[in-house]
């Protein structure tokens, strides 16, 4: 379906730099993630559950995540230190960083680099289109008060907030960012045509979804989708992808291009509409 091109979502005045132009734009069957964080220990769970195991056992993805402290190159291993200026709470030292970055882009050749930041730009489903057109991704977990400012300089190549809320450290960022992007590998998922259905991917909220039992407390599942009538269904599918869309995130509706067809159906809603606001004009049916 028609999608407006707005271009690069991945760019950004001041915290994104331009994507690479000659960075490969057809997809890749697998992805490299190198997540740099001083808590590798929280990803563990996350490799071993559900499709991101799944992609790990497929080789659809490579994914490790690597300690900062391994770099630190002191004894105590110590990856923070005193703001200069004076302030609450610890930045994130500059050369342990660093040393991972260098290390892990040695081994991901061709891998952009990501910061995990509030102060990065929003994440979403386009975003994750994006990077999972690429073949490496070095995820950077920044923890208390932020990482040292010189490291986005030459080190990063993007800065992305998973919302605006802060939360302790970049680690659960990287997990959604990661967790988002595997799903669009192709063959990570078990229908191969399952992720271009989902939400957002053509501008819409997705259909609704029903399953057994076709009475559940009173409820039924809609008739046409036990018809067989696979136009129908389609048809069905996407006014409810549309009255979802309208009523939960009206703005979807204003950004995207529509479809003749999906003009089509909200011209259909918009005349009912006046025609029974019409009907309650003439008969002054209002209290
Ligand atoms: N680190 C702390 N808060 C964050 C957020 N909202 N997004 C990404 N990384 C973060």
């Amino acid at each position: 379906m028609a999608e407006r091109q707005t271009g690069c979502e991945l760019t950004h005045p001041g915290t994104w730099q331009q994507v690479n132009p000659s960075a490969s734009v057809t997809q890749p069957n697998h992805m490299n993630f190198v997540v740099l964080t001083i808590f590798p220990q929280m990803f563990a769970p996350f490799w071993d559950h559900g499709i991101v195991r799944r992609a790990i056992e497929n080789k659809k993805i490579f994914a490790s995540a690597v300690s900062i402290r391994n770099f630190a190159g002191n004894r105590h291993q110590v990856t923070d230190d005193r703001p200069y200026g004076g302030g609450s709470g610890m930045v994130m030292k500059p050369e342990p960083l660093a040393a991972a970055i260098r290390d892990a882009s040695q081994t991901l050749s061709g891998a952009k680099t990501v910061l995990l930041t509030p102060q990065g730009r929003v994440f979403n489903q386009k975003m994750a289109r994006e990077l999972a057109a690429l073949t490496g991704l070095i995820l950077v977990c920044g923890r208390y008060e932020g990482v040292d400012e010189r490291i986005c300089h030459d080190l990063i190549d993007y800065e992305i907030s998973i919302g605006d809320y802060v939360l302790t450290g970049g680690e659960l960022a990287a997990m959604i960012v990661i967790d988002a992007v595997t799903r669009l590998i192709p063959g990570a998922l078990g229908g191969e045509d399952a992720a271009e259905k989902d939400s957002f991917s053509d501008g819409l909220l997705e259909h609704a979804h029903y399953t057994r039992p076709e009475n559940f407390e009173g409820q039924e599942v809609p008739e046409v989708l036990l018809s067989g009538h696979h136009q129908e269904i389609e048809k069905w599918r996407l006014e409810s992808s549309l009255m979802r869309t309208l009523l939960k995130r009206p703005d979807l509706l204003q950004e995207k291009i529509l479809t003749r067809r999906e003009r089509d159906v909200l011209k259909k809603w918009c005349l009912e509409i006046e025609k029974i606001l019409d009907l309650h004009q003439g008969e002054k049916k209002w209290i």
